[in-house]
């Protein structure tokens, strides 16, 4: 039986369980919500909790090590949640590199399925870059998965993973990247970030320090002991991809966390902050506004994108973020009394996904941060006349004898590709969806030439590695891979989508 073949047929097998969709799609998503049963918190008062950062072991500041281990959170006040945790916490270690120094994070897999990490973001050579088939298998477990579907590497146990880390400062994450399974794994907890510095970013005067803030924010669902609901077909993630029928668009929690924490608050000075915003839900799209009670939001002035710096900042009253997308903005608490409390809200939630979290003005403080007029410089990747023009349609599709999503009509097949491109070269893709697919490209990020054939959108600016693309729209960006020849994926990161079968191999070639 050909490995997707169950698809589908589980879905009616498994109906009946505890989760319950209700049966209406949120606005401006695809996707479907579930219903939490557990009891939940008032919004704003769990504290934010910020990932700690992880230390390097040995000298030299450019090993880590993590251990992939199950672990219970208290991500509800009084219950317990089971996670998948990169060092049983969830979000994981920040990483912390700097662009020139190579580093080396060595992955152990205590859990009972094999895993694969991406560094999402990263500017990384194929045997590194956590191709979809290339294992870590569960410590002492090597036997059960030999004969397991597909062609890739196996390491047992344990995998170094090395960083080249010849990029610039960016806002990176790291996330599990198993083929058919990555919707579950990430959803039970296997992402954190990864940031990189360097000099040209260190020396502007941006807010830093405890006035630096990543903000990983997603939605999950509960079930009524506190264990996360996500209807997969195979709750042992073990040889079934995918999820039951009604959630193949994308699976909708209604609990938003930031940082892991439900709705959490946090006390801010009358400052500058520096807001990391990462989007690391599975299928949820969010309009990120920051509401002051009796006054106009508070402006988020963007510095960077997914691939770091802009060259100026952009101000926005709004900013639309699609999963796996990065914003790095910085906002200003000074202009508020003392006692204020700023609402960050999802326009595009309703009920428990209206909010996301509070920040509140505790004191007053100095500040010698500011955002300069330019940042930076970011070249125009301009394809040349004659450049490759390569089209990639995002639709629902047949995925072997079963519905799925696919890209030009395939599934993801290891094997094949579905593009050569040449290194060094500029290259025009685009992109044309039935549905919301925010596409993502491994390897190296992209400029963004045309939304439906006009400029470019308010949140399309500088170097992305994840478009967000609204029902049918068509999307140009200029691509150029760099340095590293070999096979790299490009998906959708609707995890759903991506688990089942949209995502296609990219050759790089010298
Ligand atoms: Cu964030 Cu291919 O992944
Ligand atoms: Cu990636
Ligand atoms: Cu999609």
């Amino acid at each position: 039986m050909n490995r997707r073949s169950f698809l589908g047929l589980l879905g009616a097998a498994a109906a009946g369980t505890a989760l319950a969709g209700c049966g209406f799609a949120d606005a401006g998503q695809t996707g479907e919500r579930l219903v939490t049963t557990a009891r939940l918190p008032k919004p704003f008062r769990v504290p934010l909790p910020v990932p700690p950062v992880a230390r390097p072991v040995g000298t030299g500041a450019t090993r880590y090590q993590v251990t992939q281990r199950v672990a219970h959170a208290e991500i509800l006040p009084g219950l317990r949640t089971e996670i998948l945790g990169y060092d049983g916490i969830f979000p994981g270690p920040t990483i912390e590199t700097r662009r020139g120094t190579p580093v080396v994070v060595r992955h152990r897999n205590e859990l009972s399925v094999p895993t694969v990490v991406h560094l999402h973001g990263g500017h990384t050579p194929h045997e590194h870059d956590g191709w979809p088939l290339d294992l870590v298998l569960p410590v002492g477990n090597k036997r059960e998965w030999a004969t397991h579907h597909g062609t890739g590497d196996r390491a047992d146990g344990e995998r170094d993973y090395r960083y080249p880390m010849a990029q610039r400062a960016a806002t990176l994450w790291y996330h599990d990247h198993r083929m058919d399974f990555t919707g579950p794994a990430v959803y039970r907890g296997l992402a954190g970030f990864h940031l990189v510095r360097d000099d040209e970013e260190d020396a502007l005067p941006l807010p830093r320090g405890d006035r630096e803030l990543p903000l990983m924010i997603c939605d999950r669902a509960f079930d009524e002991d506190g264990s996360f609901a996500y209807p997969a077909l195979d709750q042992e993630m073990r040889s079934v991809p995918g999820v039951r029928g009604d959630w193949m668009e994308g699976v909708l929690g209604d609990v938003v966390l930031v940082n892991g924490a439900p709705w959490p608050v946090h006390e801010v000075d009358a400052a500058r902050y520096r807001l990391r915003l990462l989007n690391a839900s599975n299928a949820r799209r969010y309009r990120i506004t920051m509401t002051v009670p009796g006054k106009p939001d508070l402006p988020l002035t963007q510095i960077g994108s997914d691939g770091g710096l802009l060259a100026a900042p952009v101000t926005h009253q709004a900013i639309d973020i699609a999963p796996g997308e990065r914003f790095d903005v910085v906002v200003d608490f000074s202009v508020l009394p003392v006692g204020t409390e700023v609402t960050v809200v999802n326009g595009l939630g309703s009920g428990g996904t209206a909010d996301i979290m509070r920040f509140h003005v505790v004191r007053k403080a100095r500040d010698d941060s500011r955002v300069p007029a330019q940042l930076s410089s970011v070249a125009p990747l301009t394809p040349p006349a004659g450049a490759p023009l390569r089209t990639f349609r995002f639709s629902r599709g047949p995925v072997g004898d079963h519905r799925g999503w696919t890209i030009n009509g395939t599934s993801f097949a290891p094997g094949g590709a579905l593009a050569d491109s040449r290194l060094g070269e500029v290259e025009v893709w685009r992109f044309v969806t039935d549905v919301h697919h925010p596409v993502h490209i491994h390897l190296d990020p992209f400029q963004v030439l045309h939304r439906n054939g006009r400029d470019p959108g308010d949140y399309d600016g500088g170097w992305k590695d994840t478009v967000d693309l609204r029902p049918a729209e068509i999307v140009d960006v200029a691509v150029r891979f760099t340095d590293y020849a070999g096979r790299f994926v490009m998906h959708c990161h609707n995890l759903e989508h991506e688990d089942m079968a949209m995502m296609a191999t990219v050759r790089t070639i010298n």
